[in-house]
């Protein structure tokens, strides 16, 4: 099979989406086309053309993706399919390898990305970067412990007020936080907060509500309702977009209104992976938390991630890293001091794509470990990786994309 490799041209651009769209299984609207055009760039799709038909695509946002100590360029991989007809014969091998080379030449250091199937991505050295934690919970168990009462209110606004409010109140925490991106006005407004018809999946439209406290805006969140019922009684669900708050009472406040919502039993929602929520309640186990893979994360140019990421004090390490796909970034670094190559015996040995599992602060040198994804080489090794790497709170991406 001779497949040509390149980016569409812009009369090109649709029937690229539309081949991720088909190997989705889903119709292309035009609203996704409008969309994508203002959110993605053209040159950062990538597509395997069959005689003038493109039969598979990858693609990336550009984002600056918050690291423990800063933020750094990270490629937010998407748009990722390949036809049925061309399935399992290397296109998608071919795409995330120019990709990877396509990125590391753009100078950022980090892919991201969201996978469908969480068996597709670690062959090319993607790791879990930030599992996700989402809820399912009962809301007549709902109640927040040591309860003071409400000190906040909630008003639910337009789209428009929501482009407003919303987006200082997200940088505020995004810079805080590891795992969350950057967005821009387009991706609030044409992303975010759009709510086009289709994306409903049999719920009503997107409502927008915002918190405050003394006046002042600390949380908000971006929800739909799910209307049912059943022998005459309402039996509806909460699904949560997006509900995120700049402190802890803000969550609280969040919470308790939107476990407040008339006319629904259950409340589901991506939760903050920290889990407050499920150390503020009455009732943990009737939120029904479940963990999933979440976001996963391909260390690209080694040498620059460590360098764009502060470590904790303490005595540095040598990390032994093994990487097929990237040869470059194998061997063994020095982590603690100034990041880089290092002669010494190495500490800690591990693949990269789990050294992304402990990039962001998920996972320490010994849960690796314990798992087998990495090794201790000499004594004591383990304890002072996990010391440098550590953070306050795990990562945290709310946003699939
Ligand atoms: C997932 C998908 C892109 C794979 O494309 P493909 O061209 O068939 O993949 P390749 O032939 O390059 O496969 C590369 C390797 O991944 C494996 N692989 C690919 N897709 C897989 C899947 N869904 N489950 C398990 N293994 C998979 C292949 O077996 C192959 O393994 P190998 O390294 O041992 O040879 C394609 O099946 C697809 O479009 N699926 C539906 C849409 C989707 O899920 N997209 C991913 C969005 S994140």
């Amino acid at each position: 099979m001779s497949l040509e490799y390149r980016s569409p041209g812009p009369d090109e651009f649709a029937t690229a989406l539309g081949t991720t769209h088909a190997a989705f299984g889903e119709e292309l609207k035009d609203d996704d086309i409008e969309r994508q055009r203002r959110l993605m760039p053209l040159d950062r799709v990538l597509a395997a053309w069959d005689a003038e038909r493109p039969v598979g695509v990858t693609a990336s946002y550009p984002f600056e993706l918050t690291i423990p100590g800063g933020q750094v360029s990270a490629a937010g991989v998407t748009w990722v399919g390949v036809l049925p007809s061309h399935r399992r014969r290397g296109v998608l091998r071919e795409l995330m390898r120019r990709q990877l080379d396509d990125i590391h030449e753009r100078g950022e250091p980090l892919a991201i990305l969201w996978a469908s199937e969480s068996v597709i991505y670690g062959r090319f050295g993607y790791g879990m970067a930030a599992p996700a934690t989402e809820l399912d919970a009962e809301r007549n168990a709902f109640a927040l412990r040591d309860d003071p009462g409400p000190p906040g209110s909630v008003r639910l606004v337009t789209a428009d007020e929501a482009a407003e409010q919303l987006p200082p109140i997200y940088e505020r925490i995004r810079v805080e936080r590891p795992g969350m991106l950057s967005r821009t006005d387009d991706w609030w407004r044409h992303g975010r907060l759009a709510d086009p018809e289709h994306w409903r999946e049999g719920s009503g439209p997107k409502f927008y509500a915002l918190l405050e406290i003394d006046g002042e805006p600390v949380g908000y969140a971006l929800y739909r309702i799910a209307s049912k019922w059943e022998h005459g009684t309402p039996q509806g669900e909460v699904r949560i977009v997006e509900a995120l708050a700049s402190s802890p009472d803000a969550t609280a406040e969040l919470w308790r209104f939107l476990f407040g919502i008339d006319l629904v039993t259950r409340v589901k929602a991506d939760a903050d992976p920290a889990w407050p929520l499920f150390l503020m309640v009455a009732d943990p186990r009737r939120l029904h938390l479940s963990v999933s893979d979440g976001l996963w994360l391909r260390l690209v140019d080694l040498e620059a991630a460590l360098h764009a990421r502060t470590f904790a004090a303490g005595e540095p390490v040598v990390l032994e890293v093994a990487d097929e796909l990237l040869p470059r970034n194998a061997g063994r670094w020095t982590v603690g001091a100034e990041p880089g190559r290092s002669e010494e015996e190495g500490d800690v040995a591990l693949d990269i794509t789990d050294l992304a599992s402990a990039y962001l602060g998920a996972f320490s040198f010994e849960r690796l470990a314990a798992a087998r994804r990495a090794r201790e080489l000499r004594p004591g090794g383990l304890a002072r990786a996990t010391a440098l790497f550590a953070t306050p709170l795990p990562p945290y991406c709310p946003e699939e994309f």
